[in-house]
């Protein structure tokens, strides 16, 4: 029997808000459209929706059906469910590197949260107004010289994540998503409208939809998949969180398809709000990570309702980061919650402040350490790689092949209603496809 304060979320509808939510983030507004940019525009596009559907689809369903197995924090899931299937104790490290995985990865998140506050007040005080490309980039990098800014906004975005977590799964989570998602598609849409009358809407979806197959090779399809894994918020105990919240009348693979669709949703229309601005302003869309803090400045700067726009397009950033953010916390307070004898609201705190503070080290790695490195590189990067190419995929691997191999099949198909293609497909797919499309991510990052 679950804990008494073990929540469900409401309905359905709740659930697959929070969990797009989680998947829509800095990943689909930041980073995808500038992969697309670097990737050769439409052929990764195609590859990337096959990763999505062939690795992504069954590692989202096997955290959640872990997750609505346990009803429990990932750690306590996995504990319970070995013990339940009879199997080796071991496994619960998947819990474990997934917990780690969100602590750290939360850590460095805040800061880019916090770069995207700053960004929301700079865009109304008229910072990027005439600016040309050198003046943007010296506003960019004075941002990273800065430790007092840099901790006030990681300090402000990290408060907001823990207001709302603290609040629990119903008041907190579900509050906050209901109303930061419908702001965000609408943001999101004005933008995409703005683009439509521009006049280089054309060029933006030419870019993002006419592939160019000799792009095509075994490079771009692993920075697809690594995408496809960090998009749907993969291998950090956060969509098994989500799931311990779940029913079971709750259709997996029904919901999982329609979270999908979503989030690959989000980061297309990402692409078709920012790249008309670009190619409207002449900029190069291969900026990189650039992309979003200097390119699009530099646009929003130099452009009739500029400042509009970019009030806009940076408000859907940090509300974008800061549901990201919430799903990121959650799995840790959980986890403290039901192993500790703390309250909600005391394991929030410890579990928030102590995300704070290593946010703090990642944030000093730009200016006052930036001489110090952990295996050659500074903290922040550190962080990022270590989550990145070592937790997630390992995580992720370890959910997806315990489902897949180690439970009892009758009861996995059972659990996900299938029938006999279904059941056929769901086996190829968790047992083969999906593993070895993540070794093949995490052998060759190394
Ligand atoms: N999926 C989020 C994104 O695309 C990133 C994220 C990772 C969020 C892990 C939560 C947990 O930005």
């Amino acid at each position: 029997m679950a804990k008494q304060t073990h929540a469900q979320w409401s309905s359905r509808l709740t659930f697959i808000l929070a969990a797009t939510g989680s998947a829509v983030g800095l990943g689909n507004i930041w980073k995808f459209p500038y992969m697309v940019g670097e990737g050769g525009g439409a052929a990764f596009v195609l590859v990337y929706l096959a990763c999505v559907a062939v690795v992504g689809l069954p590692i989202l369903v096997a955290e959640w059906l872990l997750g609505r197995r346990g009803q429990k924090n990932p750690v306590n899931t996995m504990l319970e469910v070995t013990r339940a299937e009879g199997r080796s104790r071991a496994w619960t490290l998947v819990g474990v590197s997934g917990v780690l995985a969100a602590f750290l990865i939360l850590s460095f998140y805040s800061v880019i949260g916090g770069w995207s506050l700053s960004y929301t007040l700079q865009s109304v005080t008229g910072a990027f107004q005439g600016q040309d490309g050198d003046g943007i980039s010296a506003l960019f990098n004075g941002l990273l010289a800065s430790p007092g800014i840099l901790l006030l906004w990681h300090s402000v975005f990290m408060l907001l994540t823990i207001a709302i977590v603290a609040r629990g799964v119903k008041a907190g989570l579900e509050g906050a998503v209901r109303s930061l998602m419908p702001a965000l598609a609408l943001v999101l849409l004005v933008l995409v409208g703005y683009g439509v009358f521009s006049g280089h809407f054309g060029q933006a979806l030419a870019f993002m939809f006419q592939p160019d197959w000799s792009a095509i090779g075994g490079h771009m399809v692993l920075e697809a998949m690594g995408q496809a894994f960090f998009t749907l918020s993969l291998g950090m105990g956060v969509m098994m969180a989500y799931g311990s919240y779940l029913g079971t009348e709750v259709n997996l693979l029904a919901t999982a398809r329609t979270v999908i669709i979503l989030d690959t949703l989000f980061a297309l229309l990402a692409g078709l709000a920012i790249f008309p601005i670009v190619f409207g302003n002449g900029l190069d869309p291969s900026a990189g990570p650039g992309l979003i803090f200097v390119t699009l400045p530099l646009a929003f700067g130099n452009m009739t309702g500029g400042m509009i726009l970019g009030l806009l397009f940076f408000l859907l950033l940090t509300f974008a980061a800061l549901t990201s953010a919430i799903s990121l916390l959650e799995p840790v307070v959980e986890t403290l919650e039901e192993r500790t004898r703390l309250s909600r609201m005391a394991a929030t705190l410890v579990a928030g402040g102590a995300v704070w503070l290593l946010g703090i080290a990642a944030l000093l790695s730009f200016n006052l350490w930036s001489g110090v490195s952990l295996a050659g590189l500074n903290i922040f990067d550190f962080l990022d790689k270590l989550t990145s190419k070592y937790l997630l995929p390992l995580t992720g691997l370890g959910a997806v092949l315990f489902v897949g191999w180690f439970l009892d099949r009758d009861r996995v198909i059972r659990e996900l209603g299938l029938g006999r293609n279904g059941t056929l497909l769901w086996h190829i797919a968790s047992r083969y496809i999906a593993p070895i499309g993540v070794i093949a991510v995490f052998v060759s990052s190394l």
